[in-house]
């Protein structure tokens, strides 16, 4: 099983980045723990961050063109912005969950829009680096 695990802008400066809102750890902790947790589940991790929509769209693009099993997304400031990103993963077709780290739903009102979340079959908010945990094994149930 294949899983192309996408984070949008800022997403590597966790630990730099508002730590009361992202917590302590980096993106190198979060790419390392999730390393740990697919080894131990028999799933191969295709990392990919960028802080530019364009390359999102290539990424997910990418993602049926190595004929990945399933993604997970966490589209940062772009999930509230994006209708390119929402066409690449309808264009895909594959499954998707979008992930936050923040618990969205209790944040800026701005932040209550998501447009990717029409192409994926769960969402996954407010739980820190274990809800892409939660994220993957929701994709190996299915
Ligand atoms: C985020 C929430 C977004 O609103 C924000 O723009 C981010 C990170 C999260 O993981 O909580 O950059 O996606």
């Amino acid at each position: 099983m294949k899983l192309y695990i996408v984070n949008g802008p800022n997403l590597n400066m966790l630990g730099i980045r508002e730590p009361d809102i992202y917590g302590r750890h980096t993106y190198e902790d979060l790419v390392n723990e999730l390393t740990a947790y697919c080894a131990e589940k028999g799933v191969e991790p295709i990392f990919v961050q960028s802080n530019h929509e364009g390359e999102l769209v290539t990424a997910i693009q990418n993602a049926y063109f190595e004929e990945a099993d399933g993604i997970v997304i966490n589209p940062a400031a772009y999930t509230h912005t994006s209708v390119a990103l929402l066409d690449a993963l309808k264009a895909i077709a594959l499954p998707a969950v979008e992930v936050h780290l923040s618990d969205v739903s209790a944040r800026e009102d701005f932040r209550q829009i998501s447009y990717v979340r029409e192409a994926c079959i769960a969402t996954i908010s407010g739980k820190g680096f274990d809800g892409y945990k939660e994220a993957i094994d929701l994709l190996l149930q299915k």
